[in-house]
């Protein structure tokens, strides 16, 4: 399939403003995303020992675990921002082996089937916000610019954020970057949204407008892989929780399960340590 081709399909009718991205060819409920045995060093340290994750179209994944388990070094593989030493990546109909002979369109195809929210925004600095919005559609994906800039005036407002679209980054709160940096992301139309820790830089008083924002994605179906120590956000909106220690996957399940029955003692001194308290009756998470 052609790196253009991301859906398999037509895109979403109303656009991406009506979510959840593209079907990346597989209907509600079906696998999307399935990672087999995905390995990464740096400087001849394994970080990732061989990662297997399954991810469901329309499902929300949580990804928690330890500063250092590997949790970014995953996203950021699946997103082409890292070169795994091996690793089996399919998303949808798109099969791309990284380990051996990914081509460069392979690799192309892929890190358009899935859109990255980092920690620190990103946003281009000396782009205003509209067009921190409308470049990847723009440029990358070549997609007429009346469209491209009609969806992404859509997407600001839905944010409330159309009135800030002239405004350059450094003019907006750091909840409002974020949620700039979303909306750049749901722009590009994908199958699959990449969150990495995407409250974990903002002031407390704007972290509930992000988490409120992840969750009406969450309930349109949008299909979603969350690094996050948010664990009421875990526990409420997640379908799975997945908790890797050390560039393994320790323990996965329903949030239920592994937040409050976790069966791996790594799991439960996490989750201890993430609540600040000996929690001999199991962690107690905040509302
Ligand atoms: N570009 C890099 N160069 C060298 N080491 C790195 C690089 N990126 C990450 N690491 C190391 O890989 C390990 C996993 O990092 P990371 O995936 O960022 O973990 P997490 O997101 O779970 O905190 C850490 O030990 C980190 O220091
Ligand atoms: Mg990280």
């Amino acid at each position: 399939m052609s790196p253009t081709d991301r859906t398999g399909g037509p895109a979403p009718a109303g656009g991406p403003a009506a979510g959840p991205g593209a079907s990346g060819g597989v209907a509600p409920g079906e696998l999307l995303l399935r990672v087999r045995g995905l390995e990464k060093s740096f400087d001849g340290t394994p970080v990732l020992r061989s990662i297997d994750l399954d991810v469901r179209r329309g499902q929300v994944v949580a990804l928690i675990g330890p500063s250092g388990s590997g949790k970014t070094t995953v996203l950021r593989c699946l997103d082409d921002l890292e070169t795994p030493e091996a690793g089996v990546v399919e998303v949808g109909d798109l099969r791309v082996d990284l380990g051996a002979g990914a081509t460069r369109a392979d690799r192309a195809a892929l890190r358009d089937r899935s859109a990255m929210v980092f920690q620190h925004f990103h946003l281009f600095p000396h782009r205003t916000v509209l067009q921190n919005v409308t470049e990847g559609p723009l440029v990358v994906q070549r997609r007429p610019e009346r469209e491209v800039r009609a969806e992404a005036l859509e997407l600001l407002r839905r944010v409330g954020l159309e009135h800030r679209a002239d405004a350059y980054p450094h003019e907006l709160s750091g909840g409002q970057q974020q949620r700039v940096a979303i909306v750049r992301a749901l722009a590009l139309r994908p199958a699959l949204l990449l969150f990495d820790e995407p409250t974990s830089a903002l002031d407390p008083e704007l972290v509930g407008d992000v988490l409120d924002l992840m969750t009406e994605l969450a309930r349109e179906g949008w299909t979603m892989l969350v690094v996050t120590h948010e664990l009421a956000f875990a526990r409420d909106v997640a379908d799975l929780v997945v908790f890797m220690d050390g560039g393994v996957v320790v323990e996965q399940g329903p949030p239920a399960q592994v937040l409050e029955h976790p069966q791996q003692e790594r799991t439960r001194t996490f989750l201890r340590r993430l609540l600040h308290r000996p929690a001999p009756e199991g962690p107690e998470l905040r509302p």
